[in-house]
């Protein structure tokens, strides 16, 4: 992996005017994955960014109020899904078998499919964690086709990490990151791309980035200000 990988997970955050202003003030810093609202999207598209969605309907097409599906936002030019976030899976109830069905609509139909797992700050305390992350791998890739293995990219993100400014030492990540790569080699065949989320900002990732084995890196509340985000895309490139 040459090439490390941001993604700006901008969750329901920003208006339209701070919209317009953020695309002006993150001009020249378009080698990142932006993911915002839905309404916003053509926004950054117009603007050449690359873009992906929070979320993705596990329909194809119909009466499905509030959704929005995997052909409509290639229709759009989004190449890109998050699915699984953690703050889907609690506050909205997302089972595994959910993720799982939004995750083959996506990478079926060529989407670059981010599918987030991680522990809760329970099950590590417990020392539950692997448990837990081979048991979401294993719900959420039930049934994939090898012809669309490239379109999976999996980010690790403790839900104890995600806004809390608390993060992982870079030797717990590597070993759940390697953890993952090897459960997935192991039962498909290939590597995938594998990034890290959690309260990574413009201060902590200069030594996240130190850890080879992370291919990138899933950003929220750091996104939100670009001179945190410019700071971020810099230290990986
Ligand atoms: P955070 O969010 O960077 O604010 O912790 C990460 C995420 O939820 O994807």
């Amino acid at each position: 992996m040459e090439n490390k990988i941001v993604v700006g997970n901008m969750k329901m955050n920003l208006t339209l005017d701070e919209v317009k202003e953020y695309i002006i003030s993150l001009d020249n810093y378009k080698d990142c994955i932006i993911c915002p609202s839905y309404i916003y999207i053509p926004y950054f598209i117009d603007a050449g960014y690359k873009v992906g969605t929070q979320d993705i309907s596990e329909y194809g097409i119909g009466s499905y109020t509030g959704e929005v599906s995997v052909n409509q936002i290639l229709s759009m030019g989004v190449n890109y899904t998050i699915v699984g976030h953690s703050e889907r899976r609690e506050n909205f109830n997302e089972s595994d078998e959910l993720v799982n069905k939004k995750l083959r609509m996506a990478i079926s139909n060529n989407v670059k499919t981010i599918l987030c797992i991680g522990e809760t700050n329970e099950e590590r305390v417990m020392g539950n964690t692997k448990e837990k992350i081979e048991k979401q791998l294993t719900l959420d890739l039930q049934n994939i086709e090898e012809d669309y293995y490239d379109n999976i990219i999996i980010a690790y993100e403790p839900i104890w990490a995600i806004g809390t400014g608390k993060i992982p030492s870079n030797e717990d990540i590597k070993e759940i990151v390697s953890f993952i790569k090897n459960i997935i080699y192991n039962k498909y065949g290939f590597t995938p791309i594998v990034l890290y989320g959690g309260s990574t900002n413009e201060k902590n990732i200069l030594e996240l980035n130190k850890i080879d084995i992370v291919d990138g890196f899933l950003v929220g509340g750091a996104c939100l200000d670009p001179d945190k985000f410019k700071k971020i895309i810099e230290t990986i490139r």
